[in-house]
């Protein structure tokens, strides 16, 4: 079996059941999956630290973690044994999971325990495999704001499940050397996911994180990712920051850890270029030829 390059690659599971129908709902909620199948890059931080954001100025933010390491339901202080309703119940068919409280208020959990390991080999033989988080999260969504989807570091059978859920695709990018080629494969997965399955699928943005504004190598990362991207990529960028990288041993969000903090500032300031993005892409657009 060549599951081993599918997960690496995601040859194969991009490109099968193309005739799948596109499955809508009513609903108004964002859904994001938060991406990157480059491990480490702070995919799991963005999520926690910009849905607590997003919680605090009003929103209802559902976090659902989709990654058997279940770093989002740890960095949210839920111990596995705590975990009782998980991703992994939602992609059996579970009707009844429902998302739990965190210390966050607005901010509700569906968490993930080393269960989901299993389920990347179980739902390969399944029918309708690519679809089965955006079924379950169609009776959930449409109570949130915002639905963001912690994804594995693997473009394997979960990650693709996000992308079919998902309206679109937040990808968070380590200011380091290898980052661009990482993110080309990225786009193209998107790109077959958008053509297969999910029409409506787009980048929404691109968050430049561990940025440290000394090293110029991370500087001249940024200026290649902007030239490239170019209006995709946040301008707010996430420091590299030590408090960051603590506040998942407190069981907090780095907001709730050390608010002051350069780190939790700026996914503060991430939130709110987010929802200005939000409100400038439902004004109605200038009548052409108005003066
Ligand atoms: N801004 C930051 N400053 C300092 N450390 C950070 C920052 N962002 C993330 N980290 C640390 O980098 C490591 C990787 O971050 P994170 O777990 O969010 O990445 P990830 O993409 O979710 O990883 P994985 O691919 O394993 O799921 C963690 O130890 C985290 O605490
Ligand atoms: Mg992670």
């Amino acid at each position: 079996m060549t599951q081993g390059s599918d997960t690496t690659s995601g040859a194969g599971l991009y490109d099968a059941g193309k005739s799948t129908q596109h499955l809508g709902y009513d609903k108004s909620s964002r859904i994001i999956a938060i991406a990157n199948q480059k491990g480490g890059v702070g995919k799991t931080t963005t999520t926690i630290n910009l849905a607590t954001a997003l919680a605090a100025v009003g929103r209802k933010v559902l976090v659902v973690d989709i990654d058997s390491q279940g770093n989002a339901s740890t960095g949210f202080g839920i111990p596995p044994s705590d975990r009782r309703q998980t991703s992994y119940d939602l992609l059996a068919g579970d009707t009844t999971v429902t998302p739990m409280p965190t210390m966050v208020p607005g901010l509700f959990l569906i968490p993930a325990t080393v269960d989901l390991a299993g389920a990347e080999i179980e739902l390969i033989s399944t029918s309708g495999r690519q679809e089965k988080l955006k079924r379950a999260l169609g009776d959930i969504a449409g109570d949130f704001d915002l639905v963001l989807i912690d994804c594995p570091p693997a473009l394997g059978m979960l990650t693709l499940n996000a992308l079919v859920a998902a309206d679109e695709v937040l990808v968070p990018l380590q200011c380091e050397f290898f980052a661009l080629e990482g993110l080309s494969l990225l786009l193209s997965t998107i790109e077959r996911v958008r053509e297969a399955y999910n029409p409506d699928l787009k980048v929404s943005g691109i968050v430049l994180t561990m940025y440290d504004g000394r090293n110029r190598l991370s500087r001249e990362v940024v200026a290649d990712v902007r030239k490239v991207m170019g209006e995709k990529v946040y301008r707010t960028m996430i420091p590299r920051n030590v408090r960051v990288s603590e506040a998942p041993s407190y069981g907090k969000p780095v907001m709730l850890h050390a608010f002051q903090s350069a780190g939790a500032q700026a996914y503060v300031h991430l939130a709110g270029e987010m929802l200005r993005r939000e409100a400038a892409a439902a004004r109605p657009a200038p009548m052409q030829g108005a003066a």
